[in-house]
């Protein structure tokens, strides 16, 4: 299929009309940072901020008229207050946890994009799925961290076979931990695995952007979070102090059906966080014995379904022993068995992953368009 021009797109949003303002948000110059690549489409829709609430239902008319365009296969349109060049959502709340100046710095200045994974609720494999995405990226030759923002339970040191405690230079940073190449950070590097935390919200942000902010990551061309389970304060105030490129929501088939996955993609929205996609985790069963594949939950309802919370599908993980195995092994499977179909999904989710951030990282950079 011929892909779509940016012309088509500029055609298709110039029938959308400002409800207040009754004209076109094309002529309106209200449509920046058109961004187009393999068919992904990002775009940003400049509003007033006091207007932006009861604007969602135009951002949804915006994203419909060009998703339905011949040729595109997912779309991101964000309201934004005000252009942003940053490379950050805008409206991060200002301090308020205790770091006095420091809070007001941006997080992260030397990692390109963020990816938040997340989801609904616990236990559906983000962990699993950030670390073998994480590797996955790697393995396209980026350079990637991995940061494990489970305080409470920390996955990454098992997930990556790393023992042995961060090196402090001078004595107040710290230096990432390593394997296969992805740098790591993790609460589980720095408190024993059976010392139980017990802090309250503003302390888990404290210790949080603390191992953002003190850690020697060095310049990252993509940075993957692996986000706590749940989607209450800690979790929020998370996306809104991070500079997240986007987010990725893990479910499971049972929990598109039961509709656990909006929760998770209604934080991100919240805060004007794009949303780049739904994974389908333990999607299907596959026989190790015969290789027969048992779709348990049916087949095909998560996609109908991000259709329907208009998110876009980036794939299905199947249920497989070799993938947990792997994981409690401190061998993801992307790279303990690289050649695998698992390893494959991994990789062609990580792909689609890529090409929404750089079309988004594009987006944020790119002009204002107006009308000739
Ligand atoms: N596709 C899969 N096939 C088989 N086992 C899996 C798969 N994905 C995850 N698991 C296993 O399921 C368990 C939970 O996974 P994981 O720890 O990644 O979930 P989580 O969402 O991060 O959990 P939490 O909410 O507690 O952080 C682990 O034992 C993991 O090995
Ligand atoms: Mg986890």
């Amino acid at each position: 299929m011929a892909e779509v021009t940016e012309q088509q797109i500029v055609e298709a949003l110039s029938r959308i009309i400002d409800p207040d303002r009754k004209a076109d948000i094309v002529s309106l110059g209200m449509v920046s940072g058109l961004a187009v690549k393999n068919g992904h489409v990002a775009f940003a829709i400049e509003v007033d901020a006091q207007r932006g609430p009861h604007l969602e239902p135009l951002r949804k008319a915006a994203e419909k008229a060009v998703h339905d365009l011949p040729g595109v296969l997912s779309v991101s349109a964000v309201l934004t207050a005000e252009r942003n060049t940053q490379g950050g959502p805008k409206g991060a709340p200002q301090g308020g946890h205790g770091h006095g100046h420091q809070a007001e710095q941006p997080l992260l200045p030397s990692v390109k994009a963020i990816v938040a994974i997340a989801s609904g609720k616990g236990g559906v494999g983000k962990s699993t799925t950030a670390t073998n995405i994480a590797m996955a990226l790697s393995r396209m030759g980026l350079k990637v961290g991995l940061f494990d923002a489970d305080i409470f339970g920390p996955s990454m040191p098992r997930m990556l076979g790393i023992t042995g405690e961060p090196v402090s230079p001078d004595g107040q940073t710290m230096m990432p931990m390593e394997n296969y190449g992805v740098k790591c950070m993790s609460m589980g590097f720095l408190v024993p695995e059976d010392s139980p935390i017990i802090w309250r919200g503003p302390m888990v942000m404290g210790a949080l952007e603390q191992l953002l902010r003190d850690v020697h990551w060095g310049e990252l061309d993509v940075m993957i979070i692996d986000m706590p389970p749940g989607t209450g304060d800690t979790q929020l105030t998370m996306t809104q102090r991070v500079p997240l490129t986007g987010a990725v929501i893990v479910s499971t088939p049972q929990d598109i059906a039961l509709l656990d996955a909006t929760k998770g993609l209604n934080m991100f929205r919240k805060v004007d966080v794009p949303v780049l996609g739904i994974i389908e985790n333990m999607s299907y069963y596959i026989c190790p014995k015969c290789g027969d594949e048992a779709h348990i939950f049916g087949h095909g309802g998560a996609k109908a379904e991000a259709a329907r919370l208009s998110a876009d599908f980036l794939g299905e993980v199947p249920l497989d022993i070799s993938i947990r195995q792997t994981a409690d092994a401190g061998e993801p499977i992307v790279i303990s068995k690289p050649n695998s179909p698992h390893a494959k999904v991994y990789m062609e989710i990580a792909a689609k992953i890529w090409d929404k951030v750089q079309v988004l990282q594009s987006s944020r950079k790119g002009p204002r368009i107006v009308m000739e």
